[in-house]
């Protein structure tokens, strides 16, 4: 199969709902990472996602709804994709809360599946996880086709997650009819992922592109951390967006690192192999000096920024770019930050270590 990239217009918009509408495939642009997408209602267009990602079938799937600009609960309730009863009233509260506050955007909530969602978007939970994206070009294909839309990111399972529409067809070109280009993404980390229960209690599944300090803001109280072992959320796997080459965690900031350290860290590995190095702090001409004498080897720098917002946009670009080079040996700072998007900086980063 060959696969097509579209620039963003009419007649983009157009491919794709026809491709969509006919049970087919189509990658796009959302404001976190591209996404795989097929109705969510057509579960020929479900398994197809599965395959082209080679996912495993107990991983579900988040749904993307379109902006539904008031009751939006409500609105998801009227057409079957989420289901009210099982929620209290502080439940509906803070569901409404989240919705005002942050759709579109980078939030997904796990709410009670409603009965038109199939059992193979969900994985068989009875919740289903529902995001409306803030994206013009996925908000026109929704329109377009009318249906919510089943969308992973659009990689192969356990790999990095594409920030382009290169970076798409690297990882699903040939097994994909259509890409649509929205340019590079603007948050670069998928989207947080909170669970609301029925007692109105709400637990953090994923850490990404909405602060959880901003999430317990919204509603007014905390927002408890799922446990380690809680597969609810099968994402919660280690070893998700791994490049292809190990990547190892520097044991201090890359400024303060000893030649004891380097030494340490280079032992048994191939003398002549390249060296990347992801930073966060920006360097300086002499630190980096420095660096490149410690390691002794063609050392690539990336230099994510000090703020996490350019930090995450950065990330996933950043390690599939030092990816390239063969045989490379990839180290990362530590991040201790806890606030912004620090953690999903640090959640992402420890998967790919894992
Ligand atoms: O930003 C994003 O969320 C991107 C863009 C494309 O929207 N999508 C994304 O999808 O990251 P994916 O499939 O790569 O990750 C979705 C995560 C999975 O880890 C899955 O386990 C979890 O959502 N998930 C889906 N439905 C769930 C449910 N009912 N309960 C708990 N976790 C669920
Ligand atoms: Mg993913």
């Amino acid at each position: 199969m060959s696969t097509e990239i579209l620039p963003p217009s009419q007649r983009a918009i157009v491919a794709a709902r026809e491709r969509l509408q006919a049970g087919d495939v189509v990658a796009l642009p959302t404001e976190t990472v591209y996404g795989l997408a097929g109705v969510a209602t057509d579960e020929a267009a479900v398994t197809r996602i599965f395959s082209a990602k080679e996912r495993p079938s107990f991983d579900p799937l988040i749904v993307h709804v379109p902006h539904l600009p008031r009751q939006r609960l409500a609105a998801m309730v009227e057409a079957g994709w989420v289901d009210r009863a099982p929620l209290d009233l502080t439940a509906v509260e803070r569901t409404e809360a989240l919705l005002d506050t942050f759709w579109p955007g980078p939030l997904t909530l796990v709410l009670p599946a409603g009965p038109t969602i199939p059992g193979i978007v969900t994985s068989g939970l009875d919740t289903v996880a529902v995001r409306c994206p803030d994206h013009p070009v996925f908000q026109a294909v929704l329109e377009a086709v009318g249906e919510p839309m089943a969308a992973p990111s659009a990689n192969r399972f356990g790999r990095l997650s594409p920030t382009s529409a290169g970076d798409v067809l690297e990882e699903l070109g040939g097994r994909i009819p259509l890409i649509l280009d929205g340019g590079p993404t603007r948050v670069g980390v998928e989207s947080t992922i909170v669970r609301v229960e029925a007692d109105g209690s709400v637990t953090l599944l994923r850490a990404g592109g909405t602060p959880v300090e901003a999430i317990e803001r919204a509603v007014g109280c905390g927002v408890r951390r799922a446990a380690g072992d809680d597969q609810s959320a099968p994402g919660r796997m280690l070893s998700h967006y791994a490049p292809g080459h190990r990547l190892r965690p520097l044991p201090s900031r890359a400024g303060e690192l000893t030649p004891h350290q380097v030494e340490g860290l280079l032992a048994g590995t191939d003398p002549t192999a390249p060296i990347g190095v992801l930073v966060f702090d920006p360097m300086g001409a002499h630190a980096r000096e420095r660096l490149q004498a410690l390691f002794g080897r063609p050392l690539e720098l990336r230099e994510l920024g000090a703020e996490s917002g350019p930090a995450a946009r950065a990330l996933f670009r950043s390690m599939r770019e030092l990816d390239r080079s063969a045989g490379v040996l990839l180290f990362a700072e530590p991040v201790s930050r806890t606030h912004e998007l620090w953690p999903a900086i640090a959640e992402r980063l420890s998967k790919a270590m894992a």
